[in-house]
C-alpha cells in the first residue's frame, strides 16, 4: 500500500498541489500541520460489526487475545485488511526508515495456505515481512540492529485495529519463510518474518493467555 493509499484509509484527505505547494515550505511546518488534523475513528466500522462501543486501549489490549479457531468460511474484506495495516503503518520506526513491507493476504490466498497446512481456519492474514532494500537503522555503539524491533512495533497496533473490528487475530511465526514467499508468488526482496492471522472467532481465549508473570517491570525514581 503507498503511503498515500494508507491516509486515505485513515481519512486524511489528500491536498491539492496548490494546498501541497503551501505546506511544502518547511518539512516541519508542514508536518505538524498534518498532525493538527484530527484522525477520525472508525465509526462505520464499529457499527458494521456491532460493537457497541468504542474501547480504550486498556480495553482492547485486555481483551486482544490469540485466537486459534476461526470461521473459515466467513471472508474479511479487502478495506478492512488496509484499515489494519494503515494503523500499523503510523508506528515510529529508528531513524523513522519503516524497514519492512506487509502484505495483505486474502480469501484466496489464505485457501492456498490452508490446503497445506492448518492456520487455524484463518481466512485472512497480514503477513510483515523484511525488506532487502531497507536494512533499518544500526546502533553505531554496539552495531545493534532495530529493524525486527520497528517491525514488532507495527504489528502490535495491527492486532489491536482488528480487535477494535470485532476480529480475532494470532501471531504466527512458526513457519517457513521460504515455502512462504513461494506459496504466494512473493519477490526474493522480502523475507517472511512474522505473520498476524486474522477471522471471524469461533473459540475465546487459551489457559496460556491468562498466565502473566507477576514482576517483568521495576520503577526507579
Ligand atoms: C512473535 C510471536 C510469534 C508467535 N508465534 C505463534 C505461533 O507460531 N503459533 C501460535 O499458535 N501462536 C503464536 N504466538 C502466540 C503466542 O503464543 C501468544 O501470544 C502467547 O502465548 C500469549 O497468549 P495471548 O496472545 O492469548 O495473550 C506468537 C506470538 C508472538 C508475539
Amino acid at each position: 500500500m503507498t503511503s498515500i493509499t494508507w491516509l486515505k484509509a485513515l481519512g486524511f484527505e489528500h491536498k491539492s498541489s496548490a494546498q501541497s505547494k503551501e505546506l511544502d515550505m518547511d518539512c516541519f511546518e508542514k508536518q505538524s500541520k498534518l498532525t493538527a488534523q484530527h484522525i477520525p475513528h472508525d465509526v462505520d466500522d464499529v457499527s458494521s460489526n456491532q460493537v457497541s462501543k468504542i474501547r480504550s486501549l486498556d480495553e482492547l489490549m485486555a481483551s486482544r487475545y490469540s485466537c486459534r479457531e476461526f470461521d473459515p468460511k466467513r471472508k474479511v474484506d479487502t478495506a478492512i485488511l488496509e484499515k489494519i495495516i494503515a494503523s500499523g503503518s503510523l508506528s515510529p520506526s529508528a531513524c523513522n526508515q519503516q524497514p519492512y513491507f506487509f502484505f495483505g493476504v486474502g480469501f484466496n490466498g489464505m485457501s492456498k495456505l490452508n490446503a497445506l497446512r492448518p492456520w487455524y481456519g484463518a481466512s485472512a492474514m497480514i503477513l510483515a515481512c523484511r525488506d532487502d532494500q531497507e536494512k533499518g537503522w544500526v546502533r553505531p555503539s554496539d552495531q545493534e540492529p532495530f529493524a525486527d524491533f520497528d517491525l514488532g512495533l507495527a504489528m502490535m497496533p495491527m492486532a489491536l485495529k482488528a480487535e477494535e473490528l470485532g476480529l480475532g487475530s494470532c501471531f504466527i511465526a512458526s513457519f517457513s519463510p521460504k515455502y512462504m514467499r513461494k506459496i504466494l508468488g512473493i519477490d526474493e526482496r522480502f523475507e517472511p518474518h512474522v505473520a498476524l492471522v486474522l477471522g471471524y472467532p469461533l473459540m475465546g481465549p487459551c489457559e496460556n493467555h491468562f498466565k502473566r508473570k507477576e514482576s517483568i517491570s521495576m520503577i526507579i525514581d
